[in-house]
């Protein structure tokens, strides 16, 4: 048996027959051969496959690909495409601070194997985007779902405070 899906991916749409019960990251991964979304544990506690569906960041191995019906879905690879554009399609982060993270996290040495860094990268995204000036202790609250096996904490920590010092910078000027 198949399910209907119609969604926007990286503000592209998308329609697709998929085989009931497909993950969502089954779909991202073999259909539409998005790899930069990673998959590891799959019951939702390392936070690789994390990607935004409607604005907020939810875990793609625990979802079914039909609950992202009608929505708008970025991935890792979608930064460059909502750059292109004039306008921040619908459910997008906001094209600059995705930049400033991604930035962040390369001068900042937060990778190392790089396998945990999409995910890290979309839930730093998804903190700064509700909380512009977050703490340290609050940093490591958030980022707690996302585990790297290179065990780059301290980097990674530090990556997510530069950006957030930037972003903060960035809503200062506005
Ligand atoms: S693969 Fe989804 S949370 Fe680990
Ligand atoms: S950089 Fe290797 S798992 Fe995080």
């Amino acid at each position: 048996m198949t399910e209907s899906l119609e969604l926007h991916v990286n503000g592209e749409r998308i329609v697709a027959e998929v085989e009931a019960g497909t993950l969502l990251i089954d779909f991202l991964r073999k259909e539409l051969h998005l790899t930069g979304t990673k998959e590891a544990c799959s019951i939702g506690i390392c936070g690789l496959c994390t990607v935004f569906l409607n604005g907020k960041t939810v875990s793609s191995c625990l979802m079914p690909a039909v609950f992202a019906n009608g929505g708008h879905l970025f991935t890792a690879e979608g930064l460059q495409a909502v750059m292109d554009r004039d306008d921040v399609p619908e459910g997008a982060p906001d094209p600059k601070l995705w930049r400033i993270v991604q930035e962040s996290f390369v001068e900042c040495e937060g990778l190392q194997c790089g396998i945990c860094t999409p995910g890290q990268v979309m839930s730093a995204v998804g903190l700064l985007k509700e909380n512009h000036r977050p703490t340290v202790d609050e940093i490591r609250h958030f980022m707690a779902g996302n585990l790297c096996r290179c065990t780059g904490y301290q980097s990674i920590i530090r990556a997510i405070e530069l950006a957030a010092e930037r972003w903060g910078q960035e809503h200062a000027a506005v």
